[in-house]
């Protein structure tokens, strides 16, 4: 198990592209199950989630052709399974996205259970309730669900259009009932839906295969289903960029006090975190398509709560607490999404971070000179904040268990490398 060591203070200075958004990428891939015509992506990440989901659908049969660096296409012309193992699925939730096209193109599946996670119980309750909404039969037996859409039930199988009111946003519920209701007979309407970038990038997708959909972006979705769907034929689908990969190297540039330019990036899905890292008291410079940050002094103490888009992301609150921790004053940090997500406080505090946990909300008083040490990663976003704040600590960090970082970052140590960090990876 590789690690990090991270030799700081040091400044980043320079410029970075935006890799394409692992949470954009996910369901696209998924949804390739939806036709028997290929479906070609681009500007797919570097990251291991991705592989995990071509395992995952090259198991079922998909056959998954590299076409140059990130792009890919994908066939599922027949395929063999209709099943999501434990073993795979455990190793990556966004397993569950496979749910949504199955059913509603094969009329069947078997997903294992997620089962729990580092920063929270995360059920799925929202996916199944919509899905038997539209007609599915699901049964829950030794962590596997098991559904099927039957032949008496739904005319010839398919799953039918309903009204779905989700009681809170959900980013992958939203998108597997965008799934479902593309091939549904009939209309499907989605209320309070999740508004994120991505559920609109997916959206955009499904509607080059030909589906029917109107109001992605917005609260409430409508979708006529269709009997089926075609491919990309002639014009790829390039996955936007990634908004969290690119808050992270702007948090990283502000903590570091250097100047740090994200090309190719959509400023536009960042409001809520560049409104945050200014009242901070970073100087953010954004044009069409780069955000720029420099520091102008001294980090002032912020508060920020998480809410879904376009609230603050709860991706990015850890990387904004490990800033909070180089400001002037004290900062509330609320946590609404995730019963779960500080997991990085008890390591920030072995660096010398002064941050006291209540209930969902963390309070970061600052500034604090951190120092060097071994800290352990335990989920994706929290080992971002670890390499952010080892990034400012005076002598060596070592961050372990980096697997978590790689799960969602593209080659973090090469990029930071070239933005002047003294980092390398090494053997946990
Ligand atoms: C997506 O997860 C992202 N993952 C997460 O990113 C992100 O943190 C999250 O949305 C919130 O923005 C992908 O897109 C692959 P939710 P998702 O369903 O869809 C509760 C990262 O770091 N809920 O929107 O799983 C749930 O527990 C990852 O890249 C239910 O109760 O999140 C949470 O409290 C981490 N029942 C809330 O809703 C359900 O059936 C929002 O979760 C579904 C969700």
């Amino acid at each position: 198990m590789d690690a990090f060591l991270i030799r700081g203070p040091s400044p980043l200075n320079g410029s970075v592209r935006a890799s394409g958004a692992k949470n954009a990428v996910l369901p696209a891939l998924a949804a390739a199950l939806l036709t028997s015509e290929p479906v070609t992506l681009e500007n797919l990440p570097d990251v291991a989630d991705v592989k995990t989901m071509g395992v995952l659908l090259s198991g079922m049969g998909v056959t998954l052709e590299p076409g140059g660096p990130g792009r890919l296409t994908l066939r599922a012309g027949t395929i063999s399974s209709t099943e999501a193992p434990y073993d795979l699925v455990r190793t990556m939730r966004a397993s569950i996205l496979v749910l949504g096209p199955l059913l509603a193109r094969f009329g069947e599946a078997r997903v294992s259970l997620p089962g729990g996670c580092a920063i929270g119980v995360r059920p799925v309750d929202l996916h199944l309730s919509a899905m038997e909404a539209m007609g599915a039969r699901i049964a829950v037996e030794k962590g596997y669900i098991h559904a099927h859409v039957s032949r008496i039930s739904a005319a010839a199988g398919r799953l039918s259009g309903a009204e779905i009111t989700f009681p809170q946003p959900t980013v992958t519920g939203t998108e597997n009932v965008l799934f479902a209701a593309a091939l549904a007979r009939g209309r499907t309407v989605v209320r309070n839906a999740a508004l994120e970038p991505e559920i609109v990038d997916v959206a955009r997708l499904l509607a080059a295969m030909g589906a029917r959909i109107e109001g992605a972006g917005t609260r409430t979705i409508t979708v006529e289903g269709v009997e089926r769907l075609g491919g990309t034929g002639a014009r790829p689908h390039a996955v936007i960029p990634d908004r969290i990969e690119t808050g992270t190297y702007l948090a990283a540039g502000a903590i570091s006090g250097g100047d740090v330019n994200v090309t190719g990036a959509r400023p536009g899905d960042l409001t809520a975190f560049l409104d945050a890292l200014r009242r901070a008291g970073v100087d953010v410079a954004a044009g069409a398509d780069t955000i720029r940050v420099r520091r102008a002094g001294p980090l002032r103490a912020s508060d920020i709560k998480t809410a879904p888009h376009p609230g603050f992301p709860t991706d990015l609150q850890a990387q904004f607490l490990a800033l909070m921790t180089q400001a002037e004053g004290t900062s509330r940090i609320v946590e609404t999404i995730f019963e779960n997500r500080f997991l990085h406080v008890g390591e920030l505090v072995r660096l010398g971070a002064d941050v006291k946990l209540d209930a969902h909300t963390a309070v970061v008083r600052g500034p604090v000179a951190l120092e060097g040490a071994p800290v352990t990663a335990s989920d994706l976003r929290a080992s971002a904040a670890l390499v952010l704040a080892g990034l400012a600590a005076k002598g060596e960090t070592r961050v372990r268990r980096i697997y978590h970082l790689d799960r969602g970052y593209s080659r973090m140590d090469e990029t930071l490398r070239r933005l002047g960090a003294s980092i390398e990876r090494i053997p946990g």
